[in-house]
């Protein structure tokens, strides 16, 4: 029993060393004892990380959304399950009970039945943050079908690839959504997502707004009247251990997204035991995750994690900044939140404006902050433990990825002592590695490597959807034997980790993970353009910005360049979203390349960080003189 939940830094310890000790044993104890199961695995794991291959509980029967949701429904049925926070905050609040999430979820599942989606069946979430979402999700769960949410600020082309990627055959939109103080047409990207996608026969559509939308005779549906009409009870589909429970994707090295497959047992257990510890939740506690449901944050930790424990979650629809800078701590008082969970993006950018937004509201609820997406810078951190957590409320840097499905590394609060920009010590069952450049690991303290984890654990994504070769190729093929997370980190003197950033060409920007290659690729499209190359640059707000240098066909043909530049940067947010414009854009007559022809982004990156010191050797470049030329015109 104890093994649920760590009070303790020597019950840490002795836990941690127990599930490195015994695996197997510990993680079959901790399934047995907090789950719903039809039936019993036949073998607790089993792996290999060179084919690789990775299966958790093989052989058990189970269902994800009753284990988050009708397992609570003899104790709980009353509790609050979802908070609905609406964008507007005259608008009002949702208290959605357990019981009220089932009836809800069983519709929606019905209706998906109803429109021909079985097991098996992929299912394209694109809706912004409203309850609906989290309901799609669950409902898809419920009948089998695997979900892939898109968040709603990528751009149709984005939408398109996913959709395209994974086959999906039901779309769910919404008419338009609330963003701030603006609306935006989602249903259009969708539409325009829909010309070049074959596999979709049905877009059901939620009215958030005013339902002005245009509607395709045969393939569009309004959601509610399908509701209305459908049972409030659907049988639950049984699923085996490692069959999928959703896809989500996430920029890869190149155009193409990797879906990153996520799967039912394992997925489940390791959210809701990193959840129950990492934000040492009881059952009072009002839990406030500000993320989107877009992301694997939204997924694991605003519906999976916290209703797999009966817990309440706070389902935010607005934006930090609307109707002013005080959201946040309004919200936090109106609810009592008692564990917020935000990015180093949020904090920095509240950070900059006046603290009365803070002082005008009591905080008092809070115990647990929580910090995810981003390294923490230190100042970012004092901010947000001084005059949020008021010193008294431990902040708990996670550390983890779309592809490990939940927190890795991470103090547990009151149980770690936390240090500023320190991740510290990894969560139960998590093995971690430092290697060196050589591929040897290093051993020992104070120590700076590059990170991978030596061991399976539950919530690892066992695939990338449609192209298991690629999974391989992008994570288990740097250092044999290991998952590389892409990230370096830094082990102090104690053992504490500290993530130190990507190595490799994704760039982190307010907190959204970004790679070069498909910016490159929308902005060489555009007329006039001949080759480009994005590096990131740091910002003080989103801890990284990007920079591009750009070389274009002709120079003398577009004179006005600041038109050119908001080119570039729409054609950017028509083909990925407008996450992934660029801040600056540098024209430059060419690009620093090796003499084999690759572009030296080192060099480049240099540049743009004003750090001229160090150039290292540019005589082996093909073209050294272009440096120069870059240094002088840099913006
Ligand atoms: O570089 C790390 C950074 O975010 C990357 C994963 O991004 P994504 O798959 O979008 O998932 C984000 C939310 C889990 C990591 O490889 N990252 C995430 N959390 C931290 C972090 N970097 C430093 N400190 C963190 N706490």
């Amino acid at each position: 029993m104890s093994n649920y939940h760590i009070k303790h830094f020597e019950e840490y310890y002795h836990i941690y060393r127990k599930s490195i000790n015994n695996p197997e044993g510990f993680w079959e104890e901790l399934a047995e004892e907090h789950f719903v199961w039809h039936k019993k695995w036949d073998n607790i794991l089993s792996w290999n990380f060179e084919t690789p291959e990775v299966k958790w509980f093989e052989g058990a029967k189970l269902n994800v959304a009753e284990n988050c949701i009708d397992r609570h429904l003899r104790t709980r049925a009353n509790k609050t399950a979802i908070l609905f926070e609406p964008n507007d905050p005259n608008e009002p609040v949702q208290h959605i009970t357990y019981q009220e999430l089932y009836n809800r979820v069983c519709k929606m599942a019905n209706v998906l039945k109803q429109q021909g989606i079985k097991k098996g069946d992929r299912v394209c979430i694109y809706l912004p943050m409203i309850p609906e979402l989290a309901v799609s999700l669950l409902a898809c769960a419920r009948i089998g079908a695997i979900h892939s949410v898109v968040f709603a600020g990528f751009s149709s082309s984005a939408l398109e690839a996913r959709i395209n990627d994974s086959s999906s055959k039901i779309v769910i939109t919404s008419d338009k959504s609330y963003r701030g103080s603006k609306t935006i047409n989602i249903k259009e990207i969708v539409d325009d997502a829909l010309k070049k996608c074959d596999s979709v026969e049905k877009v059901l559509v939620v009215q958030r707004v005013d339902g002005q939308v245009e509607m395709q005779q045969g393939r569009d549906l309004w959601l509610q009247p399908l509701l209305d009409e459908a049972e409030a009870d659907c049988p639950i589909e049984i699923m085996d251990a490692e069959d999928p429970l959703f896809i989500l994707y996430t920029s890869g090295s190149t155009g193409k997204p990797k879906g990153m497959v996520h799967t039912s047992a394992g997925y489940m257990v390791y959210t809701a035991y990193t959840f129950k510890n990492i934000f040492q939740y009881k059952e009072n506690d009002i839990f406030w995750c500000t993320a989107d449901i877009g992301w694997i944050t939204g997924h694991s930790y605003i519906v999976y994690g916290p209703l797999a424990n009966g817990a309440t979650t706070v389902l935010f629809e607005g934006v930090p900044s609307y109707p002013d800078f005080g959201r946040f701590w309004e919200t936090i008082e109106k609810h009592k939140v008692s564990i917020f969970y935000t990015a180093p993006t949020a904090i920095r950018s509240l950070a900059k404006e006046s603290l009365e937004y803070v002082e005008k509201y009591d905080l008092s609820s809070l115990k647990v902050l929580g910090s995810v997406g981003e390294p923490i810078n230190e100042e970012a951190w004092h901010w947000y433990n001084d005059n949020i957590g008021k010193k008294h409320s431990p902040i708990v840097d996670t550390w983890w990825q779309t592809e490990t499905g939940g927190i890795l590394i991470s103090p547990i609060p009151f149980v770690t002592p936390t240090k500023p920009t320190y991740a510290t010590l990894p969560f139960i069952g998590v093995q971690p590695a430092l290697m060196d450049d050589e591929g040897n690991e290093l051993k020992g303290n104070q120590v700076d490597g590059k990170l991978c984890i030596k061991f399976p654990w539950p919530g690892i994504a066992r695939t990338i959807w449609g192209d298991h070769e690629r999974y391989k190729e992008t994570y288990f093929s740097t250092y044999k034997g290991k998952y590389f997370t892409g990230d370096g980190a830094f082990r102090d003197e104690v053992g504490y980790y500290r993530i130190t950033g990507r190595v490799d060409d994704v760039i982190i920007v307010s907190g959204h993970n970004l790679t070069t290659a498909p910016i490159e690729d929308a902005i060489n499209e555009h007329p006039a353009v001949a080759e480009s190359a994005i590096v990131g640059f740091e910002h003080n707000i989103k801890g990284n910005a990007l920079y591009g240098f750009v070389m274009l066909k002709e120079t003398g043909e577009y004179r006005n360049q600041d038109n050119l530049r908001k080119e570039i940067n729409q054609q950017i947010s028509d083909k990925i979203g407008p996450i992934a414009k660029l801040d600056k854009i540098q024209f430059v007559e060419g690009l620093p390349k090796t003499r084999s022809g690759k572009i030296m982004r080192r060099i480049l990156r240099k540049i743009a960080n004003n750090d001229l010191s160090n150039l290292g050797d540019t005589s082996t470049l093909l073209n050294p003189e272009i440096v120069d030329s870059i240094i002088n015109d840099v913006l």
